[in-house]
Protein backbone atom coordinates (compact mmCIF):
# COMPACT_ATOMS: atom_id res chain seq x y z
CA UNK A 1 0.00 0.00 0.00
CA UNK A 2 1.37 3.67 -0.90
CA UNK A 3 0.11 6.46 0.45
CA UNK A 4 -0.80 9.57 -1.51
CA UNK A 5 0.68 12.31 0.53
CA UNK A 6 -1.01 15.18 0.32
CA UNK A 7 0.58 17.06 2.68
CA UNK A 8 4.76 16.68 1.21
CA UNK A 9 2.74 16.80 -2.73
CA UNK A 10 1.32 20.08 -1.58
CA UNK A 11 4.04 21.48 0.10
CA UNK A 12 6.52 20.63 -2.89
CA UNK A 13 3.90 22.23 -4.99
CA UNK A 14 3.85 25.52 -2.50
CA UNK A 15 7.65 25.53 -2.84
CA UNK A 16 7.50 25.37 -6.90
CA UNK A 17 4.63 28.26 -6.84
CA UNK A 18 6.76 30.33 -4.40
CA UNK A 19 9.92 30.29 -6.32
CA UNK A 20 7.99 31.40 -9.48
CA UNK A 21 6.05 34.14 -7.79
CA UNK A 22 9.65 34.98 -6.55
CA UNK A 23 10.49 35.26 -10.30
CA UNK A 24 7.94 37.08 -11.57
CA UNK A 25 8.06 39.96 -8.28
CA UNK A 26 12.17 40.02 -9.01
CA UNK A 27 11.09 40.72 -12.63
CA UNK A 28 8.72 43.72 -11.32
CA UNK A 29 5.19 41.96 -10.60
CA UNK A 30 3.38 43.12 -8.14
CA UNK A 31 3.03 39.47 -6.18
CA UNK A 32 -0.43 37.84 -6.59
CA UNK A 33 -3.17 38.71 -4.35
CA UNK A 34 -5.75 36.35 -3.07
CA UNK A 35 -9.27 37.40 -1.10
CA UNK A 36 -11.38 35.45 0.70
CA UNK A 37 -14.78 36.28 1.77
CA UNK A 38 -16.16 33.91 4.77
CA UNK A 39 -19.55 34.41 6.06
CA UNK A 40 -20.47 34.11 9.71
CA UNK A 41 -18.06 32.00 11.72
CA UNK A 42 -18.44 28.04 11.28
CA UNK A 43 -15.42 26.51 12.79
CA UNK A 44 -14.93 24.47 9.94
CA UNK A 45 -14.98 27.16 7.40
CA UNK A 46 -13.01 29.28 9.91
CA UNK A 47 -10.45 26.74 10.03
CA UNK A 48 -10.32 26.60 5.86
CA UNK A 49 -10.04 29.98 5.29
CA UNK A 50 -7.58 30.78 7.49
CA UNK A 51 -5.25 27.47 6.00
CA UNK A 52 -5.90 29.05 2.97
CA UNK A 53 -4.51 32.79 3.94
CA UNK A 54 -1.62 31.29 5.89
CA UNK A 55 -0.59 29.35 2.05
CA UNK A 56 -1.09 32.47 0.63
CA UNK A 57 1.67 33.73 2.79
CA UNK A 58 4.09 30.83 2.17
CA UNK A 59 4.26 30.92 -1.73
CA UNK A 60 5.07 34.65 -1.41
CA UNK A 61 1.11 35.68 -2.06
CA UNK A 62 -0.33 38.96 -0.52
CA UNK A 63 -3.98 38.12 1.14
CA UNK A 64 -7.39 39.47 2.49
CA UNK A 65 -9.65 38.07 4.49
CA UNK A 66 -12.94 39.43 4.49
CA UNK A 67 -15.24 38.17 7.15
CA UNK A 68 -18.97 38.90 7.48
CA UNK A 69 -21.80 38.55 9.52
CA UNK A 70 -23.80 35.66 9.60
CA UNK A 71 -26.86 38.17 9.32
CA UNK A 72 -25.42 39.96 6.21
CA UNK A 73 -28.00 40.59 3.39
CA UNK A 74 -27.59 39.10 0.60
CA UNK A 75 -27.87 42.42 -0.96
CA UNK A 76 -24.82 43.53 0.82
CA UNK A 77 -22.78 40.30 -0.01
CA UNK A 78 -23.08 40.86 -3.51
CA UNK A 79 -21.92 44.51 -3.09
CA UNK A 80 -18.42 42.73 -1.35
CA UNK A 81 -18.42 41.24 -4.22
CA UNK A 82 -17.99 43.67 -6.46
CA UNK A 83 -16.00 45.03 -4.61
CA UNK A 84 -13.50 42.35 -5.03
CA UNK A 85 -14.26 42.32 -8.69
CA UNK A 86 -13.41 45.86 -9.21
CA UNK A 87 -10.53 45.89 -7.20
CA UNK A 88 -7.36 46.06 -9.87
CA UNK A 89 -5.15 45.04 -6.54
CA UNK A 90 -7.23 41.42 -6.05
CA UNK A 91 -5.88 39.08 -9.13
CA UNK A 92 -9.00 36.13 -7.76
CA UNK A 93 -11.05 35.54 -4.43
CA UNK A 94 -13.47 32.96 -2.84
CA UNK A 95 -16.26 32.66 -1.18
CA UNK A 96 -16.30 30.55 1.42
CA UNK A 97 -18.70 27.38 1.39
CA UNK A 98 -21.87 26.55 3.01
CA UNK A 99 -23.57 29.89 3.14
CA UNK A 100 -26.12 30.73 5.34
CA UNK A 101 -29.50 29.71 4.05
CA UNK A 102 -31.16 32.91 3.57
CA UNK A 103 -28.77 34.17 0.86
CA UNK A 104 -29.07 32.27 -3.23
CA UNK A 105 -25.27 30.48 -3.14
CA UNK A 106 -25.95 30.09 -6.92
CA UNK A 107 -26.95 34.11 -7.15
CA UNK A 108 -23.49 34.91 -5.36
CA UNK A 109 -21.36 32.32 -7.28
CA UNK A 110 -22.35 34.09 -10.48
CA UNK A 111 -21.83 37.32 -9.39
CA UNK A 112 -17.79 36.56 -9.28
CA UNK A 113 -16.10 37.77 -12.32
CA UNK A 114 -15.40 34.35 -13.95
CA UNK A 115 -11.44 36.42 -14.42
CA UNK A 116 -11.38 36.31 -11.12
CA UNK A 117 -13.05 32.73 -10.09
CA UNK A 118 -10.21 30.87 -8.70
CA UNK A 119 -12.58 28.16 -6.98
CA UNK A 120 -13.65 27.74 -10.84
CA UNK A 121 -17.09 27.75 -9.42
CA UNK A 122 -18.87 30.25 -12.22
CA UNK A 123 -20.91 28.96 -14.74
CA UNK A 124 -18.23 29.97 -17.34
CA UNK A 125 -15.52 28.39 -16.08
CA UNK A 126 -17.55 25.00 -15.40
CA UNK A 127 -18.82 25.14 -18.77
CA UNK A 128 -15.01 25.97 -19.92
CA UNK A 129 -13.97 22.65 -17.89
CA UNK A 130 -16.58 20.34 -19.22
CA UNK A 131 -15.57 21.67 -22.76
CA UNK A 132 -11.69 20.85 -21.93
CA UNK A 133 -11.19 24.32 -22.42
CA UNK A 134 -8.31 26.27 -20.34
CA UNK A 135 -10.10 27.28 -16.90
CA UNK A 136 -9.41 27.42 -13.51
CA UNK A 137 -10.49 24.20 -12.76
CA UNK A 138 -12.29 23.37 -8.92
CA UNK A 139 -9.12 23.40 -6.58
CA UNK A 140 -10.68 19.79 -5.02
CA UNK A 141 -10.88 17.63 -8.36
CA UNK A 142 -7.73 19.74 -9.67
CA UNK A 143 -5.86 18.35 -6.42
CA UNK A 144 -6.76 14.91 -7.01
CA UNK A 145 -5.80 15.03 -10.61
CA UNK A 146 -2.58 16.54 -9.24
CA UNK A 147 -2.13 14.09 -7.14
CA UNK A 148 -2.56 11.10 -9.43
CA UNK A 149 -0.61 12.61 -11.51
CA UNK A 150 2.48 13.58 -9.53
CA UNK A 151 1.82 9.61 -8.31
CA UNK A 152 1.86 8.04 -11.59
CA UNK A 153 -1.36 6.36 -10.76
CA UNK A 154 -2.38 4.64 -14.00
CA UNK A 155 -5.86 6.25 -15.01
CA UNK A 156 -6.14 4.99 -19.04
CA UNK A 157 -8.82 2.70 -19.37
CA UNK A 158 -9.43 1.95 -15.79
CA UNK A 159 -12.91 2.39 -14.31
CA UNK A 160 -13.62 5.34 -11.90
CA UNK A 161 -16.30 5.26 -9.53
CA UNK A 162 -17.45 8.67 -8.09
CA UNK A 163 -19.32 8.38 -5.02
CA UNK A 164 -21.43 12.23 -4.71
CA UNK A 165 -22.65 14.66 -7.19
CA UNK A 166 -21.71 17.72 -5.29
CA UNK A 167 -20.95 20.65 -7.82
CA UNK A 168 -17.32 21.31 -5.65
CA UNK A 169 -16.49 17.71 -6.38
CA UNK A 170 -18.34 14.47 -7.38
CA UNK A 171 -19.51 16.44 -10.67
CA UNK A 172 -16.50 17.82 -11.99
CA UNK A 173 -14.40 15.04 -10.83
CA UNK A 174 -16.50 12.56 -13.05
CA UNK A 175 -16.51 14.86 -16.14
CA UNK A 176 -12.41 15.39 -15.87
CA UNK A 177 -11.33 11.56 -15.52
CA UNK A 178 -13.06 10.82 -18.34
CA UNK A 179 -11.39 13.52 -20.89
CA UNK A 180 -8.66 13.18 -22.74
CA UNK A 181 -5.61 14.21 -19.80
CA UNK A 182 -2.73 12.67 -18.02
CA UNK A 183 -5.07 11.66 -15.03
CA UNK A 184 -7.68 11.09 -17.04
CA UNK A 185 -8.93 8.86 -20.35
CA UNK A 186 -10.63 6.52 -17.34
CA UNK A 187 -14.40 4.80 -17.98
CA UNK A 188 -16.70 7.17 -15.13
CA UNK A 189 -19.33 6.05 -13.11
CA UNK A 190 -20.99 8.29 -10.86
CA UNK A 191 -23.10 7.60 -7.83
CA UNK A 192 -25.03 9.03 -5.49
CA UNK A 193 -28.21 8.70 -2.79
CA UNK A 194 -30.37 7.07 -4.93
CA UNK A 195 -28.19 4.52 -6.70
CA UNK A 196 -29.00 0.68 -6.09
CA UNK A 197 -26.47 -1.61 -5.29
CA UNK A 198 -23.64 0.73 -5.31
CA UNK A 199 -21.37 -2.39 -3.66
CA UNK A 200 -21.53 -4.07 -6.57
CA UNK A 201 -20.53 -0.99 -8.45
CA UNK A 202 -17.72 -0.13 -5.80
CA UNK A 203 -16.81 -3.62 -6.43
CA UNK A 204 -15.76 -3.29 -9.93
CA UNK A 205 -13.54 0.05 -9.81
CA UNK A 206 -9.76 0.41 -10.46
CA UNK A 207 -9.98 4.38 -8.54
CA UNK A 208 -12.88 5.18 -6.01
CA UNK A 209 -13.20 8.67 -5.47
CA UNK A 210 -15.56 8.91 -1.70
CA UNK A 211 -16.72 12.37 -1.76
CA UNK A 212 -20.52 12.16 -0.54
CA UNK A 213 -19.84 13.20 3.27
CA UNK A 214 -20.34 10.54 5.50
CA UNK A 215 -18.00 9.20 7.82
CA UNK A 216 -16.41 5.91 7.08
CA UNK A 217 -18.68 4.81 4.45
CA UNK A 218 -16.65 2.73 2.31
CA UNK A 219 -15.19 0.00 4.22
CA UNK A 220 -13.30 -2.91 2.87
CA UNK A 221 -16.21 -5.49 2.02
CA UNK A 222 -17.04 -3.33 -1.07
CA UNK A 223 -13.71 -2.69 -2.48
CA UNK A 224 -11.52 -5.28 -4.75
CA UNK A 225 -7.95 -5.59 -3.84
CA UNK A 226 -5.62 -3.41 -5.78
CA UNK A 227 -8.00 -0.48 -5.18
CA UNK A 228 -6.77 3.22 -5.51
CA UNK A 229 -9.16 5.52 -3.09
CA UNK A 230 -9.36 9.07 -2.92
CA UNK A 231 -11.08 10.39 -0.11
CA UNK A 232 -12.79 13.87 -0.15
CA UNK A 233 -14.28 13.55 3.02
CA UNK A 234 -13.58 15.44 6.13
CA UNK A 235 -16.07 15.66 9.23
CA UNK A 236 -15.85 16.49 12.74
CA UNK A 237 -16.57 13.72 15.23
CA UNK A 238 -17.19 14.39 18.81
CA UNK A 239 -14.25 12.98 20.70
CA UNK A 240 -13.62 13.90 24.47
CA UNK A 241 -10.06 12.62 24.73
CA UNK A 242 -8.95 15.20 21.64
CA UNK A 243 -8.21 19.01 23.01
CA UNK A 244 -9.95 20.18 20.69
CA UNK A 245 -13.05 18.07 21.69
CA UNK A 246 -13.42 16.49 17.88
CA UNK A 247 -11.43 14.15 15.49
CA UNK A 248 -11.49 14.44 11.85
CA UNK A 249 -13.18 11.11 9.77
CA UNK A 250 -12.79 10.50 6.12
CA UNK A 251 -15.73 9.22 4.12
CA UNK A 252 -13.41 5.40 3.89
CA UNK A 253 -12.69 3.42 6.44
CA UNK A 254 -8.86 3.74 6.32
CA UNK A 255 -8.09 1.11 8.70
CA UNK A 256 -9.85 -2.11 6.59
CA UNK A 257 -9.75 -0.26 3.11
CA UNK A 258 -5.91 0.16 3.41
CA UNK A 259 -5.17 -2.86 3.81
CA UNK A 260 -7.00 -3.91 0.19
CA UNK A 261 -5.46 -0.77 -1.61
CA UNK A 262 -2.39 -0.32 -3.97
CA UNK A 263 -2.95 3.28 -2.97
CA UNK A 264 -4.93 5.65 -0.37
CA UNK A 265 -4.90 8.97 0.75
CA UNK A 266 -5.28 9.60 4.40
CA UNK A 267 -7.49 12.03 6.86
CA UNK A 268 -6.09 14.09 7.42
CA UNK A 269 -3.39 14.98 4.84
CA UNK A 270 -4.68 13.55 1.95
CA UNK A 271 -7.24 15.83 -0.66
CA UNK A 272 -7.58 18.68 2.35
CA UNK A 273 -4.15 20.20 1.87
CA UNK A 274 -3.92 19.39 -2.42
CA UNK A 275 -7.43 21.77 -2.47
CA UNK A 276 -5.16 24.89 -0.71
CA UNK A 277 -2.33 24.29 -2.94
CA UNK A 278 -4.45 24.14 -6.61
CA UNK A 279 -5.79 27.58 -5.26
CA UNK A 280 -2.66 29.36 -4.95
CA UNK A 281 -2.24 27.43 -8.45
CA UNK A 282 -5.00 29.14 -10.00
CA UNK A 283 -4.29 32.70 -8.31
CA UNK A 284 -1.14 32.57 -9.89
CA UNK A 285 -2.52 32.04 -13.43
CA UNK A 286 -5.25 34.48 -12.73
CA UNK A 287 -1.95 36.91 -11.74
CA UNK A 288 -0.11 35.96 -14.72
CA UNK A 289 -2.93 36.29 -16.95
CA UNK A 290 -3.49 40.43 -15.35
CA UNK A 291 -0.09 41.07 -16.78
N1 LIG B 1 -16.31 24.66 0.90
C1 LIG B 1 -15.86 23.39 0.79
N2 LIG B 1 -14.95 23.30 -0.21
C2 LIG B 1 -14.83 24.53 -0.73
C3 LIG B 1 -14.05 25.07 -1.79
O1 LIG B 1 -13.27 24.40 -2.48
N3 LIG B 1 -14.21 26.40 -2.03
C4 LIG B 1 -15.06 27.17 -1.32
N4 LIG B 1 -15.15 28.47 -1.63
N5 LIG B 1 -15.81 26.71 -0.34
C5 LIG B 1 -15.68 25.39 -0.05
Amino acid sequence: MILLDGKSTSNQIKEEIAVETKQLVDKGMRAPHLAAILVGSNGASLTYVNAKVKACAKAGFESTLVNLSEEISEEKLLQEIENLNTNPEIDGFIVQLPLPKHIDEQKVLMAVNPDKDVDGFHPTNVGKMALNLPTFLPATPFGILELLERYKVETSGKHVVVIGRSHIVGSPMSILMSQKRTAGNSTVTITHSRTKNLKEITLQADIIVAALGIPEFLTADMVKEGVTVIDVGITRIADDTKKNGFRLAGDVHFESVSKKSNFITPVPGGVGPMTIAMLLKNTLLAAKRRS
